[in-house]
């Protein structure tokens, strides 16, 4: 077996076995298969694609590259919950603290932001001296005591993964449905947990532009999941616009907190009791999904998720005066409103040009190393379907340096599409994938 004949099989529209999988991915993860034939057989994959078996082994092959993280030292049916990746989006902030107020442990492992979509550890950073990297030891203990715990991904998870994800995002082979779904479900494999909620992002700021690849994706990455033992349900939302109102590190967080305070924006809760009634459900304490949304609502309104959230960020080695007091978070030097260039409906907002406008702010990264900035970003005023007159406020941006602050307030106008004709827009979710078959709402 060798790396030339497996590229020319792909290449020729050919199924690759079992065994050749395995090899190519032991020696992407070795070295003893060399980049460019790496990014030949991407491509191949890219226009050839994978059947479901091909996927499969893939996934399996990945996820078993490198260490795989033992939850068994968790008592109880350990829950993870992962988005394709957005804009905007903090519910992992609001989720995490919920499900763990219900009593079912959380371990997350989470990735930082790359490009213009953002991290869950960036964001978390945010909190001052708020602690992501822990021992295994020191992870389980804390998912034991306090039912949730978020780390930062260990260095050698999945190397098969960070090797290939490298070379796709610099050789235009990310968006394959079989390499994104093998790249997730090997994290999530080799992350451990039992069950995993798979938040499957549709629309402009997404890897999936149209529902039809969406939910193609969401059922290979349930199936692969499944077929390892694993329950897996994905539910799939809108990425049109970015979700909530704020768009940077510390902007996002203050958002979540006030949603577990029952003062956050209306996509931002029904994302997140959605999804976190997922999570509750499938730990099979309660008996349906209505009474999983039903806990789920009450403690996000009792309080009893914020209460969650601060045990985190003190177990963390965070400061829960934050969560008291957001105006504790560092404020950026210059906040700028952008205002409408014309009158009318916003009929849609280009969620990743407003990714990428947070990014040129600072708040992401350009290429993994990046340092980022933690108090710049964007709190839209406006979002879609609002009226706005021309000269009022469509955002603010929040930025510390003159010089991408024009950038950025050029490039959010024109993320804004308002026009003056009656619209319709999609709801918030769009579906269900679950083992047994596929639910759509729209
Ligand atoms: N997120 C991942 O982890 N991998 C992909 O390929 C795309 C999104």
């Amino acid at each position: 077996m060798n790396a030339y004949d497996i590229i020319k099989k792909k290449r020729d529209g050919g199924e690759l076995s079992s065994e050749e999988i395995m090899f190519f991915v032991q020696g992407l993860t070795s070295g003893t298969i060399p980049d460019y034939q790496v990014a030949a057989w991407a491509m191949a994959v890219y226009f050839r694609g994978m059947t479901g078996r091909e996927t499969r082994d893939l996934a399996l092959a990945m996820a078993d590259s490198g260490d795989t993280v033992d939850l068994r030292g968790i008592e109880g049916f350990k829950v993870d919950k992962h988005s394709t990746g957005g804009v905007g989006d903090k519910t992992t902030l609001v989720v995490i603290p919920l499900v763990a107020a219900a009593g079912v442990p959380v371990a997350k492992m989470s990735g930082r932001g790359l490009g213009h979509t953002g991290g869950t550890i960036d964001k978390f950073e945010s909190i001052p001296n708020f602690q992501v990297d822990k021992t295994p030891g020191e992870f389980i203990a804390q998912v034991n005591s306090v039912k949730a715990a978020v780390v930062s991904q260990t260095g050698n998870l999945v190397p098969a993964d960070k090797k290939l994800y490298a070379l796709r995002d610099v050789t235009a082979t990310v968006d394959s449905i079989p390499l994104i779904a093998a790249s997730i479900m090997s994290k999530k494999l080799a992350s451990g947990a039992d069950g995993i909620v798979l938040d499957v992002k549709v629309g402009s700021g997404a890897f999936m532009k149209s529902s039809e690849e969406a939910f193609e994706l969401a059922r290979i990455m349930v199936d692969i999941g499944t077929s390892a033992g694993r329950e897996v349900v994905a539910v799939l939302s809108d990425m049109d616009q970015p979700l909530g109102y704020t768009v940077g590190n510390a902007l996002e967080v203050q958002e979540a907190i006030a949603t577990l305070k029952g003062k956050g924006p209306a996509d931002l809760e029904e994302l997140s009791i959605i999804l976190a009634s997922y999570m509750l459900l499938m730990s099979k304490q309660v008996p349906d999904l209505a009474t999983a949304q039903q806990v789920i609502g009450e403690l996000l309104h009792s309080g009893k998720g914020l209460q969650k959230l601060r045990e985190m960020v003190v177990a963390q080695g965070g400061d829960p005066g934050y969560l008291d007091n957001p105006h504790n978070f560092g404020q950026a030097s210059l906040n700028v409103t952008v205002p409408s260039p014309e009158s009318g409906v916003v009929s849609g907002i280009d969620a990743e040009k407003v990714g990428l406008t947070a990014m040129r702010l600072g708040a992401g990264r350009e290429k993994l190393g990046d340092r980022i900035d933690h108090t710049v970003g964007i709190v839209l005023r406006k979002k879609r379907g609002d009226r706005v007159r021309a000269g009022e406020a469509l955002a603010i941006l929040h930025a510390n340096d003159p010089y991408r602050l024009e950038v950025a307030r050029k490039s959010l106008v024109e993320a804004y599409r308002i026009s003056t004709g009656a619209h319709s827009f999609p709801p918030l979710l769009l579906g269900v994938v679950t083992r047994e078959g596929v639910e759509r709402y729209v």
